[in-house]
């Protein structure tokens, strides 16, 4: 599929409905780049965590997101459910998100890209072509997170990893600045009886008619 330059995909939605997996996938098959914000708030959680502090510290955390490098978001300890928490900590502090929003504006402008996360479709890039909101059920988001963590070897207990599902939506969901939420103009696909093949074909089948291409 041929795009116009600079197309900006946004994929939001909450925790474990498949949006990395789709927004990777839609990033590999459009020849764009891709961005895992959600990446940028768990490094910024990691180092205020390193520092032994509080993530809900907003003048630590700032600082942290203020110095944050491309070594942060490649460490091997952004997933887990502490990882998980002190990353929607942070993502709650107004600071930490002003001082992340111009990197993933430019990421995007340079020559679009597929981003994903809670506010991509909604602040990041309220103008984006394409915007998609990815829901499924919590007990199926929890089904997934739990085989995901036991796929990779980590013990889990399926109603702690539902518990810590609904604790974090609840959080990135409540909080006042750019809470998740669906962007009017987004394009809604709850996986929840979807596998991830036809989550992506209607992703694609949206996209072709949203930008009229053909092929
Ligand atoms: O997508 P994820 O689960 O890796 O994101 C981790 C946390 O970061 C999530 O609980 C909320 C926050 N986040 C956010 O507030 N805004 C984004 N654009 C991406 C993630």
């Amino acid at each position: 599929m041929r795009l116009p330059a600079g197309t900006v995909i946004a994929v939001d939605g909450p925790a474990a409905a498949g949006k990395g997996t789709l927004a990777r996938r839609l990033a590999a098959e459009l020849g764009l780049p891709y961005l895992d914000t959600g990446l940028l708030y768990r490094a910024v959680g990691r180092r205020v965590l390193d520092r032994g502090i509080d993530p809900q510290d907003a003048r630590v955390a700032e600082a942290e997101a203020r110095a944050l490098t491309p070594e942060d978001l490649a460490r091997s300890d952004l997933r887990g459910s502490l990882a998980d928490m002190a990353a929607s900590k942070v993502a709650a502090i107004p600071a930490v998100r002003a001082a992340l929003l111009d990197f993933q504006r430019r990421f995007g402008a340079a020559q679009g890209a597929v981003l994903d996360g809670r506010d991509i479709g909604t602040v990041v890039f309220p103008e984006a072509r394409v915007k998609l909101f990815i829901t499924a059920s919590v007990a199926e988001r929890a089904r997934r997170r739990f085989l995901e963590l036991t796929g990779r070897g980590v013990a889990a207990d399926p109603a702690q990893v539902e518990a810590e599902i609904r604790d974090r939506d609840a959080q990135d969901a409540n909080r006042p600045v750019a809470p998740t939420r669906r962007a009017p103009d987004a394009f809604e696909i709850d996986t929840t009886a979807l596998n991830a093949d036809e989550t992506f074909h209607a992703a694609l089948a949206f996209i072709r008619k949203k930008l009229r291409v053909i092929a």
